[in-house]
């Protein structure tokens, strides 16, 4: 049939219109506005660029920004751009597939990416715990875990170690770390004793302070990555017994609701942060009486932002927000009411960003409280520069020499002289033979503890570049050949060696998994012990451990006692002080009993 003269005008005007589609219109400027881009003027202030961005930004835009998603949960990565997210992290043992600094590098380079092909171009934050130095790289320098580093006292140091890890952590692309670990630990049978300075609110205070001022830097006057004051608060005061979670004891447990004690002990870390600068703190997995604390608004928005003035955001911790009772809507709305910013999911998104569109539509929430955990999110993300750049620095810096040093100094001022009787220290290098065993002697996954590639750590001798406590003597007296080691004690001597060194403590362990009521050494342990000091005139114990140990009964028959604390990839700093070179300074970050 010939088509007649309107329909040819209707199918000529069809045409055009499709034309003008093709060549004019970019499918996304459909129902957006134009984008003005002023946000990204580095020269604004950082507050001009949070006001310009936020007033052009959706609702769905802005709940992106408060989801942080583990990226194994991310299985279409184009979801990143998709739904906006605000961060990823990298929980411990998130790793890329190929395990080395430039596998990271490509991993956290392409999520970067594909969060800047959105409309708006907001990069995704990128987390990991670089809780002792860049620990989830193989080849990274592992540092002495705060325990160790408590140990020393020393501020300087301190900063210069968290310097050194973010120069480390940035070379990979991370901009944002969780840490330094702010607790306060009361009781030292919880799992995570060694995360923390000390059991001394003004120790973590300092200590605290000077970590985040070396990550966060000031030289330049742009921040050179994130902190995360961790885990606001009163995490190291939990009852025994009262744990959430059916499979630990303390970790996840009940702090009790004594406000006094909470503003004393638990709190003055996180002021010094905050004085310091801190630009995010993450909010604990224990409970302040029956509320936990991700449920707190008077402890996170009254406290923390209003009376302590911090102006970063609040993150909550792992699957944190949904211990709170009520079902995942519940949940989320009573997490963001009371002050938390961005939620560490980390499993799920979608849920929880059409949970919270409902509650900002019904009125559960107000859009004024999304606009200000987003105000603070973006304030922090403008702070770092992560509109600016991308990695920052050479990956050669990863595990280089000048780091490595710096953590064998703090090994060496980390070590704690618990006994020392008939002058069995300093050792001569001379002296021969010097016979050495142990379950932790050759051993740099145990001495560098968990929180080390995997999330519980790796025990057994491996780590690129890591040097064991035993390969550290070995060096330090150089071609003499007087060190005879087995691990498990059994040697054939004819005479007793002058000197027996038996190096042993406790096996990796993160979290609720390391929370344990008896703290004595293992059977295995003891008998090596046993062993050394049947073949030797004279025995120095050194002990590798993540907290105090209970040596009490054994302790009066050996000459010898050093804590090593969780000493980290450069073992050679043992040898340093073991055989005098230098003297031992540290001192005791909890109460030890021998
Ligand atoms: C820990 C945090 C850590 C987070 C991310 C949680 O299990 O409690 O300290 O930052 O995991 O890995």
């Amino acid at each position: 049939m010939p088509m007649n003269k309107s329909r040819i005008v209707l199918v000529i005007l069809a045409l055009v219109l499709g034309i003008f589609l093709v060549f004019f219109w970019k499918g996304d400027n459909i129902s957006q506005p134009d984008v003005d881009s002023r946000y990204k003027d580095a020269s604004l202030s950082i507050e001009e660029r949070v006001s310009h961005l936020l007033s052009q930004m959706t609702l769905d835009e802005k709940i992106g920004q408060m989801a942080l998603v583990e990226k194994n949960s991310i299985h279409n990565k184009e979801d990143v751009s998709r739904y906006g997210l605000g961060g990823i992290v990298s929980g411990a043992g998130g790793k890329p597939a190929n395990n080395t600094p430039e596998g990271w590098l490509h991993m956290v380079t392409e999520y970067g990416e594909i969060s800047r092909g959105t409309r708006l171009g907001i990069p995704a934050l990128y987390g990991v715990d670089a809780i002792h130095g860049h620990g989830n790289v193989p080849g990274a320098t592992i540092f002495p875990h705060a325990i160790g580093l408590g140990a020393t006292r020393d501020r300087a140091l301190v900063e210069k170690i968290a310097q050194a890890t973010a120069e480390e952590v940035r070379a990979t692309g991370i901009f944002w770390v969780f840490s330094p670990n702010l607790d306060t630990p009361q009781d030292i049978r919880w799992g995570r004793t060694y995360e923390a300075f000390s059991g001394d609110p003004k120790t973590n205070a300092d200590l605290g302070a000077a970590y985040i001022r070396g990550l966060q830097g000031t030289a330049t006057g742009t921040v050179e990555i994130l902190a995360t004051a961790k885990h606001y608060l009163g995490a190291g005061g939990m009852q025994w017994g009262s744990s959430s979670n059916k499979d630990f004891k303390i970790d996840q447990g009940r702090t009790p609701p004594d406000e006094k004690i909470l503003r004393t002990i638990y709190l003055p870390p996180f002021r010094a942060a905050i004085d310091a600068g801190a630009l995010s703190v993450m909010v604990g997995l224990n409970s302040w009486g029956d509320e936990k604390i991700s449920a707190n608004k008077y402890l996170i928005t009254d406290v923390l932002k209003n009376e302590l003035g911090f102006s970063g955001f609040v993150v909550s911790d792992w699957y944190g927000v949904y211990e709170i009772p009520g079902g995942e809507y519940t949940a989320a709305v009573t997490a963001i009411h009371a002050g938390i910013d961005m939620v560490m999911l980390p499993f799920d998104y979608k849920t929880f960003i059409k949970n919270v569109k409902k509650a900002v539509r019904k009125g559960d929430i107000p859009e004024e409280r999304i606009d200000d955990a987003v105000r603070r999110i973006l304030r922090a993300k403008f702070a770092v520069g992560l509109f600016e750049k991308t990695s920052v620095g050479d990956l050669e810096v990863i595990g280089g020499e000048e780091h490595r040093e710096l953590a064998r100094e703090a090994v060496r001022k980390s070590l704690v002289l618990l006994k020392n009787q008939n002058n069995a220290l300093p050792i001569d290098k001379n002296i021969s033979p010097i016979i050495v065993a142990g379950t932790a002697a050759d051993n740099v996954g145990r001495q560098s503890g968990a929180w080390t590639v995997e999330w519980q750590g790796i025990d057994g001798n491996w780590l690129p570049g890591g040097t064991s406590i035993l390969e550290g003597l070995r060096r330090a007296v150089a071609n003499r050949g007087n060190i005879l080691y087995d691990e498990q004690a059994n040697f054939n001597l004819a005479n007793k060696a002058p000197i027996g060194i038996a190096i042993v403590g406790e096996k990796p362990y993160a979290e609720g998994w390391g929370d344990s009521d008896n703290l004595k050494l293992s059977d295995e342990d003891l008998e090596i012990i046993e062993k050394v000091k049947n073949a030797s005139t004279k025995i120095i114990i050194i002990i590798v451990s993540g907290r105090p140990l209970d040596i009490k009964n054994e302790s009066k028959n050996w000459d010898g006692v050093i804590a090593a604390w969780l000493p980290g990839s450069e073992g050679q700093g043992v040898a340093d002080v073991l055989f005098g070179d230098y003297i031992f300074s540290g001192t005791l970050p909890f109460r030890w009993d021998l």
